[in-house]
């Protein structure tokens, strides 16, 4: 009790610090203050401090000075030879014509919705529209539109179209604000934030006070944190009548939204920009010679190509065999199983690929300039076709393609460059996943390639199981697919399916909210004294399953970050303010009490990107190699400790890039490691966890057992046991019993683990269960960082380790486990007096 009390005071000195002296957002932008004769006018958040009554006048008069200087400015760049001609594109947008609908809808309603074809014009010209009205009404100066982008790709790149069309830089009055990024200036009035941002900034601004007008854009994605909003602002407009809320989207269900919102009044905007020719498989595979049969059944589909693969084989031109070789692998049978139960994986990527190999060099050879933009599933998926690609150098000369990759863990300066115009000549290709699917716009895209897939989470609430497999996308995403090209001109869709299985696709996605652990909304419904979480949630546009509501809070409960009465605890304050998974965030906050920072960072950085360690198929055994010179202590996670510390000292030399290659790692994870260890530092000093000198917080940094210990408490609950076989191991957790390592963890390939439990970043069921990423622990480290330590509930504690030594068999590991808590308890104590007290010659 006495160390639960110690660590709960130390976390709230620290939260009380932070309340004290900022307004504990990392996120909210910090309000410029501009002093202007007698009175303050906070441009930020527009709010005004309380003026005398005398300044009231003058304050007035500022503001309207303000707002009648960016009207002004903003005529000027209209009149300019420039400014008129993108004035000019501007108007040719669909969404021109409705214009005045569209501000007379929202001068007149709470809530609108705005729905309208792919490229009309929603995303970059409806915000400017409220902007500019704003302004012109000389209400420039007061006021304040946010607009959400679900990722932040779009939000960085549709903030920078905005600013051209404006004759601006980005920063004066457009800005953006995402995750640990942002440009924003005193004059900034329209921002785009991605939705995370927003929810953090409701952590601190319940009201949005000072906010006019929030515009959530692709509202049809459904995602969680969409989702979430939503709920949240449909509580917030009756405390903030003057609060304008506009929803918009290509493709949405017009009709749930506005009766989710008592009626709200649905603006179709119609026509559409340039002409997209649209393939599906059949008319691909036409252009080979091959026909469909007329009814156009999928098994007859099947068999008609088989017949005619003889024709085919005549024809033994060079595409002609690649598509044979396309086609030879294919069981179109597969496809109508597909549709019917989207969980099942489907199989013939090599098809795919073949396919779009075909596809490209087809493009290349014969057809018009223009760039392509291929959607895959994944990284693993990009990252072979480009590998095929580069290596069978099947689209001619190098120097005339630039190939590209686009994906979420990529850094965003990285994912800039497939917006950048390739020299003359040169064809840009880029392969990316669905995050390239909404709101972008890259200018000089001609193509889209279609693979029809997309990686989606689901979760098995009866099972508490997430898995993410690669399932058929939804007809809204293939047509916010075919809509990225034909923009800026006419364009071509490939879509790599028949037209049957598009036709058997769902309308919509199923809502995130509906198929992924709620652990991180639970946390957020807490943090905003949302009340009850299962009554919250009640509100929601489709309330997710009760059972999986009740999982997270357990889950909440276990790590520590609520308390029985399900209040959020300290721990729980602060996990609501790292921009990560509880569990990582947890690692975080002991990382930092343990005084093994350094670690730490690496480990929760590197949990938060895909694998660095890399294993092409062909070296598999020699990149196992390469990976077990870092990990003879049984752990995925010291073993990339070891790998960053490594490539690090290479890096100061120039030589980051051989050091990788040399031990088969990624340069671009390392990289994207190493910057977001500074993010992930920078949080930590905003929330006062550490301070600026960062002194004391790596003291025991190469103490591996505290490191594991803190690693331990982290991942907790996810522990298996560990049996030996006589050659093999036995793993066994309490929910799933028998379990396998997953080929990535060192684990799998030891046939002894000298500790009696492993614990696992993630599990992952695909035939049976999988363990991803893992580190063996001793008893003791589990007894005494298992359950969170903040948790204050050591009864408790101790009731789940003999649930858990009763299903293991081991009760005599029960007994070590008073001691050891009361002499951890009384070196917590001494620590938190004196840090510098040594932790070393503990064993734990
Ligand atoms: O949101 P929505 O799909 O309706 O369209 P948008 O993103 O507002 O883009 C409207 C149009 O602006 C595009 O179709 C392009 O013609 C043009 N645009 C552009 O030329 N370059 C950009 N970077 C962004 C938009
Ligand atoms: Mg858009």
């Amino acid at each position: 009790p006495g160390l639960q009390r110690a660590v709960d005071a130390h976390l709230e000195k620290y939260l009380s610090q932070k309340t004290r002296s900022t307004d504990g957002s990392r996120d909210s932008l910090s309000p410029a203050t501009v002093t202007n004769g007698s009175c303050v006018i906070n441009e930020g958040s527009c709010e005004q401090r309380e003026p005398a009554q005398q300044d009231k006048a003058a304050l007035d008069k500022a503001l309207w000075r303000r707002s009648m200087q960016l009207h002004r400015e903003q005529q000027a760049w209209q009149k300019s030879s420039e400014g008129q001609k993108m004035l000019e594109s501007r108007r040719s947008l669909p969404t021109n014509k409705e214009k005045d609908a569209i501000l007379n809808a929202i001068s007149k309603n709470q809530v609108v919705i705005i729905s309208g074809e792919t490229g009309c014009g929603k995303t970059t010209q409806i915000p400017q529209f409220i902007l500019e009205s704003e302004v012109n009404s000389l209400r420039g100066a007061t006021c304040n539109i946010i607009c959400t982008q679900p990722r932040r790709i779009s939000a960085m790149s549709v903030s920078e179209r905005i600013a051209t069309e404006r004759g601006e830089k980005l920063g004066e009055t457009v800005g953006y604000k995402v995750r640990l990024e942002g440009i924003k200036g005193k004059k900034t009035r329209l921002v785009f934030y991605t939705t995370g941002v927003l929810l953090r900034r409701l952590l601190v601004d319940r009201n949005l006070k000072g906010v006019t007008h929030v515009i959530m854009d692709e509202i049809h994605e459904r995602g969680i944190d969409e989702d979430f909003l939503l709920t949240v602002l449909k509580e917030i407009l009756p405390h903030r009548p003057e609060l304008r809320l506009v929803l918009m989207s290509a493709t949405l269900n017009a009709e749930l939204f506005s009766s989710y919102f008592g009626g709200a009044p649905v603006i179709q905007i119609p026509g559409v920009t340039h002409p997209v020719r649209t393939y599906f498989l059949e008319n691909i595979l036409e252009s080979t010679g091959y026909k469909l049969t007329e009814d156009n059944q999928i098994d007859d589909y099947g068999k008609a190509w088989k017949s005619n693969k003889q024709a085919l084989n005549k024809r033994k031109s060079k595409i002609a065999s690649a598509v044979e070789e396309a086609l030879g692998s294919a069981d179109f049978s597969e496809y109508s199983q597909q549709t019917q139960d989207s969980m099942v994986c489907w199989k013939p990527d090599c098809f795919n690929f073949n396919l779009i190999e075909y596809i490209l060099c087809n493009i290349c050879e014969n057809e018009k300039p223009g760039g392509i933009l291929v959607f895959m599933t994944g990284w693993d998926d990009i990252s072979s076709l480009k590998e095929k690609l580069q290596a069978h150098s099947v689209l001619g000369d190098e120097s005339r393609v630039l190939l590209l990759t686009c994906h979420s863990s990529m850094a965003s300066s990285e994912q800039r460059l497939i917006f950048e115009k390739p020299d003359s000549g040169v064809r840009k290709i880029v392969l990316a996943t669905n995050i390239a699917e909404t709101s972008i716009t890259i200018d000089d895209l001609v193509f889209v390639i279609d693979c029809g897939k997309a990686k989606e989470a689901s979760y098995d609430a009866l099972n508490n199981t997430p898995c993410l497999l690669p399932s058929w996308i939804s007809k809204v995403s293939a047509k916010q697919r075919r809509g990225r090209a034909g923009r800026v001109q006419p364009g071509e869709c490939y879509h790599l399916y028949p037209k049957c299985v598009y036709d058997a696709f769902a309308e919509y996605q199923l809502p995130q909210i509906l198929r992924t652990p709620l652990q991180s909304l639970c946390l957020q419904i807490k943090s905003l004294n949302l009340g009850s979480t299962s009554g919250f949630l009640s509100k929601a546009l489709q309330s997710p399953d009760l059972r999986a509501v009740q999982n997270a809070i357990e889950y909440l409960k276990i790590i520590g970050a609520l308390d029985e009465n399900e209040n959020l605890t300290a721990l729980g304050g602060y996990l609501t303010m790292l921009p990560m998974e509880p569990k990582l965030g947890k690692m975080l906050v002991m990382g930092t009490l343990l005084n093994c920072l350094d670690p730490i960072l690496t480990v929760v950085a590197g949990l938060s990107i895909r694998d660095p360690f890399l294993t092409p198929l062909e070296k598999k055994e020699l990149a196992e190699a390469a990976k077990a010179q870092y990990s003879h202590d049984f752990s995925d996670h010291l073993a990339l400790v070891r790998a960053y510390k490594g490539w690090k000292v290479a890096e100061q030399k120039r030589k980051g890039y051989e050091y990788c290659w040399k031990n088969f790692l990624s340069a671009q994870s390392m990289k994207a490691i190493d910057s977001l260890r500074r993010e992930f530092k920078s949080v930590l000093r905003d929330i006062h966890l550490v301070d600026n000198k960062m002194t004391n917080y790596n003291t025991y940094s190469c103490d591996d057992h505290v490191v594991r210990a803190v690693i331990c408490y982290g991942l907790y609950p996810n522990v298996c046991s560990i049996a030996h076989k006589e050659t093999s191991l036995s793993l066994k957790t309490m929910e799933d019993g028998e379990v396998s390592l997953h080929s990535n963890t060192v684990n799998a390939r030891v046939a002894k683990i000298p500790y009696p439990w492993l614990v696992f970043n993630e599990k992952i069921k695909v035939n049976s269960v999988y363990l991803r990423d893992s580190t063996a622990v001793s008893d003791s480290m589990l007894l005494l960082f298992g359950r969170s330590i903040s948790s204050g509930d050591v009864d408790g504690h101790l009731k789940m380790l003999e649930g858990y030594l009763e299903f293991f068999m081991a009760p005599e590991v029960a007994l070590m486990y008073q001691t050891l808590k009361q002499e951890l308890d009384e070196l917590f104590q001494s620590k938190l007096i004196n840090p510098r007290v040594s932790l070393h010659g503990h064993r734990y």
